[in-house]
């Protein structure tokens, strides 16, 4: 087989046979394909896609790149839940203690951030001390002993996926539905769960922009689980406007610990009660979805998902004082206040801008060995639908260096849209699929 002859048939259009993708995939991940051959190849993917059968093919071979997680030893129900990825999204680290306080284990495999979406990964980072890549050995006996880890794709797990997420990243080939399904699915079925809740954001700020595309993901994701016997539900959300009001990894771990505390945004809160509760339900600890609901309301209000995180973080070298000291986490040195230039509603915050803007001054990454500044981001002082007059706050940029800082505010400015009249609301979980 020749590489060049998969790129073309690929960019042709053509179908794909499944020991042709697998030879791409295993021969890219032992070195053997360079960086540009396989950035062409995905390119290709991107515009032509792949259907259901190439990425099924595609999702083996990353599988087979690595080993699988054994994760037999540890009793009750493994289920996990994944984003595809938004801005000021960091309903992961308020979800998964929810489930975990419980009774669901949750073994979470997480990612870093994308183009201008975050990762769980740094936003845990930015917590002083806690260690992301802990032993298969901890993981597990951390599942067994708090129901919770949270750690990344590791080297020998799916360590092809690690290879094609930072060269998409690089070559503006994130936004493919097969890719990210391929990425998203190979990881979740390498980790042997029972269940796995899948939140598929639509709008501005994420992957997909369209909800026909959004839908056409969540099903390719959902139909892969159901080949697999891994009971899997995906809710659509919704991603026009940041999720909660910070964006940033170490502003995003404050968010984290008042709504853990229940004086959280509302989008916040809701989107995390509603997939904690489906993690709960899809685990089989409750007869219906509503009880589920309660439960997962209960664990909230009576503190024990607050206590869960702290625990995952002593567990893993950090210092959980961060939740109650915000002081004890990376702070920036300056902030910027962006103030609206009139009277009106805000009837637009995009999301992407925003998440673009976090970037440049350093809160995710340009390429794919730069480093993250855990302490720059945003943080909103309105929501879409919010009043405004002439000169009021809409949000402050949090900053550690000049560098990029007024490209960074001129962004930020064109994010939000300033109208005479109040927007339309905007449902928060448009649908469920599977
Ligand atoms: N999350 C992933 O794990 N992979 C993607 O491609 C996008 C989001």
């Amino acid at each position: 087989m020749r590489t060049i002859d998969l790129i073309q048939r690929k960019r042709n259009g053509e179908e794909l046979l499944p020991e042709e993708i697998d030879w791409l995939v295993s021969s890219y991940t032992r070195g053997e394909i360079p960086d540009y051959q396989m950035s062409a190849f995905l390119m290709a993917v991107y515009f032509q896609d792949m259907n259901d059968v190439e990425v099924g093919a595609m999702v083996q071979s990353i599988i087979a790149s690595g080993e699988k997680l054994d994760l037999s030893g540890v009793a009750g129900p493994k289920v996990d839940k994944h984003s595809t990825g938004g801005v000021g999204d960091k309903t992961s680290l308020i979800a998964a203690p929810l489930a975990a306080a419980a009774g669901v284990k949750v073994p979470m495999i997480s990612g870093r951030a994308l183009g201008h979406t975050g990762g769980t990964l740094d936003k845990l980072e930015s917590i002083p001390g806690f260690n992301t890549a802990i032993s298969t050995e901890q993981f597990i006996a951390q599942l067994n002993e708090i129901g919770i880890a949270m750690a990344g794709q590791s080297p020998t797990m799916t360590p092809a996926d690690g290879k094609l997420y930072s060269l998409r990243d690089a070559t503006a080939t994130i936004e493919s539905t097969a890719l990210i399904a391929a990425s998203i699915m190979s990881k979740k079925l390498a980790s042997s769960l029972d269940g796995l809740v899948l939140d598929v954001k639509v709008g501005s700020g994420a992957f997909m922009k369209r909800q026909i595309d959004a839908r056409r993901l969540a099903q390719l994701m959902t139909t892969i689980a159901r080949r697999a016997d891994l009971r899997c539900q995906a809710l659509i959300t919704d991603m026009s406007q940041p999720l909660g009001y910070a964006v940033g990894n170490a502003l995003e771990i404050m968010e984290v610990s008042q709504t853990l505390q229940n004086g959280g945004p509302v989008d916040l809160t809701r989107i995390s009660l509603e997939l904690a509760a489906r993690m709960i339900h899809i685990g089989g600890l409750t007869e219906s979805l509503d009880d589920a609901r309660e439960v997962a309301q209960a664990r909230l209000l009576d503190g024990s998902g607050y206590a869960k995180l702290k625990q995952v973080i002593d567990a893993q070298g950090g210092n959980s004082q961060v939740l109650d000291r915000f002081d004890l986490l990376p702070n920036a040195t300056g902030a910027m206040e962006i103030t609206s230039p009139r009277a009106g509603f805000v009837s637009m915050i995009d999301a992407e801008e925003i998440g673009s803007a976090s970037t440049m001054i350093g809160a995710g990454r340009d390429t794919k060995e730069a480093s993250i500044d855990p302490a720059v981001g945003v943080i909103l002082e309105v929501k879409v639908g919010q009043r405004v007059e002439a000169g009021s706050v809409l949000c402050r940029l949090y900053y550690t260096g000049e560098e990029r800082l007024e490209d960074a505010a001129e962004r930020i400015e064109d994010a939000f849209r300033i109208s005479t009249t109040v927007p339309e609301a905007r449902e928060l979980i448009l649908e469920i699929v599977g």
